[in-house]
C-alpha cells in the first residue's frame, strides 16, 4: 500500500453564505481547529469571492486555507464579471477549484477550458483543485472510468505537480442528493485516477491527492476517508457550518 499522502478536507461554499454568519462559522471552526493543535490534514475553506477579505480575517492565526472556486483563464482585461487566478492570490487565496461539474454544466466549460484555468491557477502560484466525474445516465451506461480518464486527459495540464495540483473525483450525480457510490466505486475510481497521474506525472502523481466529493457528511466521512487513494474531500452542503464540517474534518486530523 502507497503511503499515504497528508490529506487535504476543502469546503466548497458555492454560492452560499452572507459576511457575518460566514464569519462567525469560520471563527468557530479555527477554534476548534487550535483545540486539536496541530492538525494531521490541511484544511481549506472556499467560499463566493465577496467573503474572502472578510474571512481572510477570521482565518488569521488558524491553519484555515481560502480557495477561489472558479478564475478566468487570463490573468486581466475585459472579462466583466470574472475573477483571475491573480486577483484570487492578491485575495489570499492558496487553491482555485476549476472545472467544477456545475461550472461545466451552468457555463458550458469544456475540459479544454478546465486545462487554461488549471495553467492559469499554476502561472499565478496556487494550488488547483481539478474536478471530474461522470453523470448519472454515463455511470449507468458503464462509462464512468471512460469519461472520468478523457476528463483528466484533457483538463490536466502539463507541469502538474503533487504541489501545485489536486484531483476531485465527485459523480455529478452523488452531488447535492445524498446519494454515494459505494466504497468499493470510490475505490475504483481513485485506483484508477491514481494510476493515470502516476503514468503521466510519475512521482508527482503518485504524491498528487485525490479528494472524493459528493454528498459527503459526517456520517459517511469515516469510511470514505479511509480508502486507498483518497486523500481528502470536497464537501458541499456539509461544509457550511462548523458543527457539520468539523466532524468531517476530524476524520483526517
Ligand atoms: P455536496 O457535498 O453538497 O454534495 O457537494 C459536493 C460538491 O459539489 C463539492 O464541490
Amino acid at each position: 500500500m502507497a503511503a499515504k499522502v497528508r490529506p487535504l478536507i476543502a469546503g466548497n461554499w458555492k454560492m452560499n453564505g452572507l459576511k457575518s454568519a460566514a464569519q462567525r462559522e469560520v471563527k468557530k471552526l479555527a477554534g476548534r481547529m487550535r483545540k486539536q493543535g496541530r492538525p494531521g490534514c490541511d484544511v481549506l475553506v472556499c467560499p463566493p469571492a465577496h467573503l474572502l477579505a472578510p474571512l481572510l480575517a477570521a482565518v488569521k492565526g488558524s491553519r484555515i486555507a481560502l480557495g477561489g472556486q472558479d478564475c478566468h483563464a487570463a490573468a486581466s482585461g475585459a472579462h466583466t464579471g470574472d475573477i483571475s487566478a491573480e486577483m484570487l492570490a492578491d485575495a489570499g487565496c492558496g487553491y482555485v477549484i476549476v472545472g467544477h461539474s456545475e461550472r461545466r454544466a451552468d457555463h458550458g466549460e469544456s475540459s479544454r477550458n478546465v486545462r487554461a484555468k488549471a495553467e492559469a491557477v499554476h502561472r499565478a502560484g496556487l494550488r488547483a483543485i481539478i474536478c471530474v466525474g461522470e453523470t448519472g445516465a454515463e455511470r449507468k451506461r458503464r462509462q464512468t472510468l471512460a469519461v472520468v480518464g478523457k476528463q483528466l486527459t484533457d483538463s490536466l495540464p502539463k507541469g502538474c505537480t503533487a504541489r501545485n495540483t489536486v484531483v476531485a473525483y465527485e459523480p455529478v450525480w452523488a452531488i447535492g442528493t445524498g446519494l454515494t457510490p459505494t466504497a468499493d466505486d470510490v475505490a475504483q475510481v481513485h485506483a484508477f485516477i491514481r494510476a493515470r497521474m502516476q503514468r503521466r506525472f510519475r512521482e508527482h502523481g503518485a504524491g498528487m491527492r485525490l479528494l472524493y466529493g459528493g454528498s459527503v457528511k459526517a456520517s459517511n466521512a469515516v469510511e470514505l476517508m479511509a480508502l486507498e487513494n483518497v486523500d481528502g474531500a470536497l464537501v458541499g452542503g456539509a461544509s457550511l457550518t462548523a458543527t457539520d464540517f468539523w466532524p468531517i474534518v476530524q476524520t483526517s486530523i
